[in-house]
């Protein structure tokens, strides 16, 4: 008896193993089979660069050696050796897109070499901005382009955009086309959407976080918006966390006013950077906590020289981990250039020169794991190099980006081949529907009231929303967002936006969808006809009459002109709505963020009005 039911636990037992190890194999391939999905694109596109690169490297060898010309030879100038933080006298010899040797020797032949008598200059790396949102009413190119006139010639942006706007393959195509490019662009994978999704699984599974992730043009994960969720315990999360630093990409934090424990909590769960710091005292309990920490200096949040002035009180002896950003700052904030601004801050608060330049450079590169290729001045670098008047004066005369001259005495250089768009489909929407007065139904009882620009609170509508026009005595106006498909909407009242303005219409927004604000629903009507002419962008109408139109032919959220013509475009747009009782800072950031879920209290999104704190629809989007 006994050993019949030995024999029966054996065949029991043995069947579960099997069970066991079958469940364990099938987990196993599909495992496997993900992972050859996800990383086949990045595998490929390695394998391509690394057959290219060794030739590359063999021929930059061949240049030292003096068996090939350099093409540039920067000599007798005094640069900034990033480290040592020192300044040296030296020769700088390039071959096509990289620095070849950097010392006393010029070489013996150079007749076919470009020689620039660099005697009283100074040569420091070119800068990096390692935050970059290229969408804000600017394109990437057009944002790289005027940035490396200013000597900013490495951007690491936000793909959240082409998470929107493209399938994976068209966006990694992108993506290597601006490896073309002669400013270095790299990317981030986006864990989140920073707002509310009809459908947020599409856009963001385990499978395309992780396809962004191992692309090599993608170099952080991030920036992590949803880290509530994360402390709450999404172990999805946790994993492209984790996935991202076994890539050996760090993660990029968003963490305004976070505490030393939520700082310590999110240390523990991988998060290696934050830029959110708004006091001197944050800032370096974060480098404590050792964060890689970025000053911010934007158009919304231009922190900077009082986070310095702070951080220097404090006794901050060392910037090694600091870097600065400009957090995709609207466009005519860069009038003036990009990371020389912040440069040029930190020098005027007191910062030793050569951190100040590292800041922008070279302890952005280390701490992405690129200081092999970028942010100092060395063997092997790309040939990023700006070349100043004076040692303290960050603005350059001359900007060489991949070796190719971007500035040079102060003339900008023929702008470089531009990205073919209409290949991704980045063109003009094609609006296939139409919006009629029956869309313009006012009933939820909520609305959203401004508190500054970007923060909003819940407020009880009572003017009477029923009415065609809303008075101007109240500073209450109709708030709409459409889905840019036109299959559902989202209607209430805003409070603080205007006192007066018939409409505004604006397809630039987090989402892409379509924003309406304003007083008078004939206005908003007549504003969508244009906009639907335009195939996007941004226009106000008031009394039945166009004030402003800023077309977005690009997808309708992005401009397809100058720096200069957007910059002036947009200062129109701002005073405009100033006059028609916009009291706040900045309108387009209002618009942009609307739908954002990483600010509070109450939001507008694509499944309705949203309590932020507690992620709960308060009221739901209507279908068309
Ligand atoms: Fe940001």
């Amino acid at each position: 008896m006994a050993a019949a039911y030995r024999a029966a636990a054996l065949r029991n037992l043995s069947q579960k193993v099997q069970r066991k190890s079958l469940k364990h194999y099938r987990m196993k391939a599909h495992y496997m089979l993900r992972w050859k999905k996800t990383t086949y694109w990045g595998v490929e596109v390695m394998k391509d660069r690394m057959l290219g690169r060794n030739r590359e490297l063999r021929e930059q060898v061949a240049v030292a050696d003096e068996l090939e010309e350099p093409t540039i030879i920067l000599k007798n100038g005094t640069y900034l050796n990033t480290f040592t933080k020192q300044w040296r006298r030296a020769n700088v010899w390039i071959f096509k897109d990289r620095i070849v040797y950097v010392g006393d020797e010029l070489p013996e032949n150079s007749s076919s070499a470009e020689i620039v008598d660099c005697e009283g200059l100074y040569l420091v790396p070119g800068y990096i901005e390692p935050h970059a949102h290229p969408f804000q009413l600017y394109n990437p190119e057009l944002l790289a382009v005027h940035g490396a006139e200013f000597g900013t010639t490495t951007l690491i942006n936000d793909n959240l955009v082409w998470n929107f706007l493209l399938e994976n393959e068209k966006a990694f195509s992108l993506l290597e086309e601006f490896d073309r490019h002669p400013v270095s662009m790299y990317w981030w994978a986006r864990f989140d959407a920073q707002t509310v999704l009809k459908d947020e699984s599409d856009f963001f599974s385990t499978d395309h976080v992780l396809a962004w992730l191992n692309h090599p043009s993608v170099i952080q994960g991030g920036e992590l918006t949803a880290w509530p969720s994360l402390l709450k315990g999404d172990d999805r999360l946790l994993y492209w966390i984790q996935e991202a630093k076994r890539l050996g990409k760090p993660v990029e934090g968003h963490l305004p006013g976070a505490s030393e424990k939520t700082l310590t909590r999110l240390k523990l769960l991988g998060v290696s950077a934050d830029h959110e710091a708004m006091t001197g005292k944050e800032a370096i309990k974060r480098l404590e906590l050792g964060y890689q920490t970025g000053l911010r200096y934007s158009s919304i949040r231009p922190d900077l020289p009082v986070l310095l002035e702070e951080m220097l009180a404090e006794g901050l002896q060392t910037f090694d981990h600091v870097t600065f950003t400009t957090d995709g700052a609207t466009p005519s904030f860069y009038k003036d250039g990009i990371m020389n601004i912040c440069i040029e801050i930190a020098i005027k608060k007191g910062v030793p020169l050569a951190d100040a330049y590292r800041m922008a450079s070279h302890n952005a590169a280390a701490h992405y794991g690129l200081l092999d290729e970028l942010g100092c001045i060395a063997p092997g670098r790309v040939a990023h190099i700006n070349i100043l008047e004076t040692k303290d004066n960050p603005r350059p005369v001359s900007v060489l980006a991949k070796g190719e001259w971007m500035l040079k005495n102060y003339k900008e250089q023929a702008a470089p081949k531009k990205i073919a768009w209409e290949n991704y489909g980045i063109e003009p929407i094609a609006f296939d529907w139409e919006l009629t007065l029956e869309d313009m139904q006012f009933s939820v009882p909520i609305g959203l009231n401004l508190v500054n620009d970007v923060i909003i609170q819940p407020y009880a509508i009572k003017t009477d929303v029923t009415l065609d026009v809303l008075p101007d005595n109240r500073d209450d106006a109709f708030l709409m967002l459409i889905d840019r498909k036109g299959k559902w909407r989202v209607n209430t009242a805003i409070k603080g936006f205007t006192q007066k303005l018939g409409a505004v219409v604006s397809s630039f927004s987090t989402t892409g969808d379509l924003v309406f604000i304003g007083k008078s629903k004939h206005d908003m009507l007549h504003a969508w006809k244009r906009l639907k002419a335009l195939g996007g962008g941004i226009v106000v109408v008031h009394e039945g009459e166009i004030l402003f139109e800023l077309p977005l032919k690009m997808a309708g959220s992005m401009f397809d002109g100058t720096m200069e013509e957007l910059m002036e475009k947009e200062s129109y747009f701002k005073n405009l709505l100033k006059e028609f009782g916009y009291s706040f800072g900045d309108a387009l950031y209002t618009i942009l963020f609307l739908s954002a879920t990483h600010l509070p209290y109450i939001r507008i999104t694509q499944q309705g009005i949203i309590d932020v704190k507690k992620r709960e629809v308060l009221f739901p989007a209507t279908m068309r």
